[in-house]
């Protein structure tokens, strides 16, 4: 999942920008379909449930409930603060850090892994670095390994089932009958892709906005209720999926432009989070902006499922990060990569993000 705006493959496709038309034609789902194959060069089996229609989507959709829906996280919170507690305490006792790699990363694999129910294969699942996709020398990208690793754990599960994510879907039925192999690894891999780089980004994001500003890290130190909107603001501001596509079944106008039968127009997330008709001053981070009506987890039948586990681990690392480390600030060779989200330039592909306690 995950294909941002701008960065590659979309060049050329229309794209709805402002909160009101993003959000509208996210409903539209009879006029702005989601049958759209993304990242056709690591995958040729559809997303599932994010790349089909109402109504086949709920039966799919209901599969995950189990592991995303608000009560199944939440009675992983003690898992995932002790994730958070175990990284943070490790950079406050080292007195350094590379956020992406040494914190973020092993929050998001080790949390996945246990939410899924295999919490062995964290380490494995960590291994893949920032995305699920092995990215080449050479910047192309291979869909094998997360391939390969969503097979076996589909035939262990069929062959003796557990309790995990993987077995569910291997016994899975919709409409009366099994799923295909086809759509249990489609399940499989969204499960797998889909909270990885936008998670990693968004405790980056965070990190990276608090290092240079002492003033909010003392408020939400000192008055911890304040962060779930921080984290909020925190989502709106740095989008970390930009943005996604849908294909026009019809002739639609908007005052993006047009799009005939067919072609392929683009859900702006981030641009709509920074759309000034919706937001004052977007380019300002506020932590206490609201109300904050942000489409970071997007609008209508998609809307993230994963919304409640991005939340909590946001939530847990943050907590932890200002409870246990004194203070930090960036150290030397932050790389990142920065998108022109309407008017402004956000910082939020972030690639190595040294940190330095002090
Ligand atoms: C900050 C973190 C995250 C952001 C910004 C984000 C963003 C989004 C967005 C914008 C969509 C809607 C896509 C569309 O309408 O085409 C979506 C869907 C989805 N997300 Fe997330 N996501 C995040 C975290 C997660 C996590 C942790 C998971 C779980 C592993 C997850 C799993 C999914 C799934 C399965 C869908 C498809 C839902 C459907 O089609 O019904 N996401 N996400």
């Amino acid at each position: 999942m995950n294909r941002p705006v701008g960065v590659r493959g979309l060049a050329g496709a229309a794209q709805i920008t402002e909160l009101r038309e993003v959000r509208a034609a996210a409903k539209d789902w009879t006029s702005f379909s989601s049958r759209v194959m993304g990242d056709p060069d690591v995958r040729d089996y559809p997303q599932l449930p994010l790349e089909v229609d109402p109504p086949e989507h709920g039966a799919f959709r209901a599969l995950l409930g189990p592991f995303l829906g608000r009560q199944a996280v939440e009675s992983l919170e003690p898992a995932i603060r002790s994730i958070a507690d175990g990284l943070v305490s490790e950079f406050a006792a080292r007195g350094r850090a590379e956020a992406v790699h040494d914190l973020a990363i092993p929050m998001v694999a080790t949390t996945i892994a246990h939410v899924l129910g295999r919490p062995g294969d964290a380490a494995e699942i960590r291994s893949w670095g920032m995305t699920s996709w092995e990215v080449r020398p050479d910047g192309t990208r291979s869909g094998a390994r997360l391939h390969e690793y969503v097979v076996r754990v589909l035939d262990e599960g069929a062959r003796a089932p557990g309790d995990d994510a993987f077995s569910r879907f291997a016994a899975a039925q919709v409409d009366g009958r099994p799923l295909t192999r086809r759509e249990q690894v489609g399940l499989a891999s969204l499960v797998l892709a889909g909270g990885r780089d936008t998670v990693i980004h968004t405790l980056c994001g965070a990190v990276w906005h608090l290092a240079g500003d002492a003033t909010a890290r003392t408020r939400l130190r000192g008055e911890s209720q304040r962060l779930p909107l921080a984290i909020e603001e925190y989502l709106r501001y740095f989008s970390p999926n930009p943005g996604m596509e849908r294909r026009a079944t019809t002739e639609v106008r908007g005052n993006w432009g047009r799009a005939g039968d067919g072609d392929i127009v683009i859900l702006g997330w981030g641009p709509a989070n920074h759309d000034p008709a919706a937001f004052d001053a977007p380019g300002e981070i506020r932590l206490d902006r609201r109300p904050n009506p942000h489409l970071a987890f997007g609008s209508g039948p998609h809307t993230c499922i994963g919304i409640h586990l991005a939340r909590l681990e946001v939530l847990c690392f943050m907590e932890a990060l200002l409870a246990v480390v004194p203070d930090w600030r960036l150290g030397e060779g932050v790389v990142l990569e920065s998108l022109p989200l309407a008017a402004d330039d956000v910082p939020m592909r972030f690639e190595t993000l040294p940190l330095e306690v002090c």
